[in-house]
């Protein structure tokens, strides 16, 4: 199965941020083991929270802070913990993105993986140019440079308490002894082994997973006692590296130069004034912050047209679709890696310009798809499955934190000798110009293949402040419906004053410009019967897709934290005192 086959406005300023990448080597970096004592703080919650994908997670973060760890001691034993329990989409062969709030400051890392050295522009493309069907998405030639190691490093080397070994401990105990397999967790195995039938090695390490059996990974656990002696070095310089670099041979492009020259990159957030809250989230290369901050604004800007209009009546499925689509023609021409493109992220946040946009929606028909073009004018150049965790600790740091190897159990290809799933993220470049990816949207140049380069995400963990602490810790897997199912999210508890479990459950619905007028719906809570009949009537097509989303959300009120899981996932909250 591919996820997504088919099946008031305040007025706000925006804070325009300058991108800013400092490299992050884990080569230079001291090993974590020995810390300086941490100072003790004062605790100003009431009790850390944790809203994650399945139970074992759980169980893991709890340990951690239990132990003294903060926020993200556990964001790294859940990371870790999810790449053997969650192996569909946990992972250290994928990669991803990091938001922190911490001692009331933003932080943010990109451990997106990046193209092999001997990645070339058009190596989904055939002899006549046409893209070849499933290249990019199953097997060795689909694989990017995995990141997810020295991410969970840097971040656990600059703002972990615990040692480093305490943090990967719970993961190694899960690979070790086993775990107990979900319904769910097999039903996507049987789905996936279909797409990779004859051509990886998945069933060699997954054909054993079953429902209701103890699955133990003995290759992934002495992966992980290696990292947790030796730290990322072991991943990206050492046996691990080796292994992985030996498995790609003759298949694949991914060489061990491409590991030993991997860097996590801490960047600028996404930061904007929106409603009384701050919104931190993911800039470039995820699509995904820009995007959820021009949906948010837009919203506001409109807010007269929604008075009255209830939440996911037609006219509401309307106006968000008419603002969505916009923000997918700007996705489309503009985003893409910072080190590689000049993104033009202050003129695509800047509040007259989504103004502007704002002013061209259309509250009584759809705009003609057509005439939406990307909107910053043609002066620009064209050249130049996952999962998803919130934490909150006592002292106000969070985590969001989402990361992916793409499609369930990625690529398929499983690296000989260590159990570590590889991820098929080459998929989220844009192959061709103008042609969809898995998720259905397009690129332009900005998004095209070259060496190191990091493929186009719309991944986008945030974190709400208001007075500088946190309010809200957010985000989702789902592809392009990262950031339209945030957006939705925050629309019911900000606008619509829905409890948070409520808010998260509520119905979700999808519109990225292309196909034309097309609603995508989702088999959690269909759009069926009389409301389908309407949305049809104001013009158009509704689409089911097979997959919802699985937001983790955890929200402060006064000092007291709540989490909510999405029912539609196997997610678990805690919160721990
Ligand atoms: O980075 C991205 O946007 C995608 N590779 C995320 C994939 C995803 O969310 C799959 N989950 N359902």
């Amino acid at each position: 199965m591919r996820l997504f086959h088919n099946a008031k406005a305040s007025a706000s300023g925006l804070a325009l941020v300058a991108l800013v990448s400092v490299s992050a080597g884990f080569l230079e970096a001291t090993p974590a083991y020995a810390k300086p004592p941490a100072k003790a703080q004062p605790a100003v919650l009431t009790a850390s929270a944790i809203a994650v994908a399945d139970k074992y997670s759980a169980d893991a973060a709890e340990q951690i802070l239990k132990e003294g760890g903060n926020a993200v001691d556990a964001a790294v034993a859940i990371a870790f913990t999810l790449a053997v329990t969650y192996p569909e989409a946990g992972n250290i062969g994928g990669g991803g993105f990091m938001t922190l709030y911490v001692d009331g400051k933003p932080y943010f890392l990109d451990y997106r993986e990046r193209a092999p050295l001997a990645a070339t522009k058009n190596m989904y493309l055939d002899d006549k140019g046409e893209v070849i069907k499933g290249m990019s998405l199953f097997g060795y030639r689909a694989v990017g440079v995995p990141g997810t190691v020295d991410g969970m490093w840097q971040a656990q080397r600059r703002f972990g308490k615990l040692k480093w070994k305490q943090v990967l401990a719970p993961a190694i105990h899960y690979a070790r002894d086993g775990f107990e397999v979900s319904q769910q967790l097999q039903d996507r195995r049987d789905e996936a082994a279909k797409d990779f039938a004859g051509k990886t090695n998945f069933d060699t390490y997954f054909g054993n997973l079953k429902q209701g059996v103890n699955f133990k990974q003995a290759d992934l656990a002495a992966v992980l006692t290696r990292i947790s002696d030796q730290g990322a070095k072991d991943f990206y310089r050492g046996k691990t590296a080796d292994l992985i670099a030996a498995s790609m041979r003759g298949h694949g492009l991914m060489t061990k130069a491409d590991l030993q020259q991997y860097k996590a990159v801490w960047r600028q957030p996404i930061q904007a004034d929106w409603n009384g809250y701050r919104v931190y989230t993911a800039p470039p290369p995820s699509s995904g912050g820009i995007g959820l901050v021009q949906l948010l604004k837009m919203k506001a800007d409109i807010a007269p047209d929604f008075k009255d209009v209830t939440l996911n009546s037609p006219q509401y499925v309307h106006l968000i679709a008419e603002i969505e689509k916009r923000v997918f023609a700007d996705r489309a021409q503009y985003l893409g890696d910072p080190d590689f493109y000049k993104v033009p992220i202050a003129q695509l946040t800047d509040d007259a310009y989504i103004a502007k946009r704002a002013g061209e929606v259309n509250p009584n028909a759809p705009s003609d798809t057509k005439s939406i073009q990307a909107g910053l004018g043609t002066s620009m150049p064209e050249k130049a499955e996952t999962t998803h965790f919130s934490v909150i600790d006592k002292w106000g740091n969070a985590v969001s934190n989402t990361y992916t190897i793409n499609g369930y159990f990625g690529s398929g290809v499983v690296a000989d000798r260590t159990g570590i799933v590889l991820n098929d993220e080459m998929d989220d470049f844009s192959a061709k110009p103008g042609v969809a990816n898995m998720f259905g949207v397009v690129g332009s140049d900005a998004n095209s293949i070259e060496p190191k380069k990091r493929p186009l995400s719309s991944m986008s963990p945030t974190i709400l402040t208001k007075d500088g602490k946190v309010s809200l810790v957010i985000g989702t897997p789902g592809g392009s419906r990262i950031f339209t199912s945030i957006f939705q999210v925050i629309n019911n508890i900000y606008d619509f004053n829905m409890p948070l479990q409520e808010a998260v459950g509520a119905m979700r619905f999808h519109h990225q410009l292309l196909p034309p007028n097309t609603i995508f719906w989702e088999p959690y809570k269909p759009i069926e019967g009389e409301l389908a009949k309407q949305i049809e009537a104001k013009g158009y097509m509704l689409k089911g897709q097979d997959f919802s989303g699985d937001i983790q959300a955890i929200k402060v009120n006064g000092d007291t934290p709540e989490a909510a899981a999405d029912p539609r996932g196997r997610g678990v909250t805690r919160v721990i005192q």
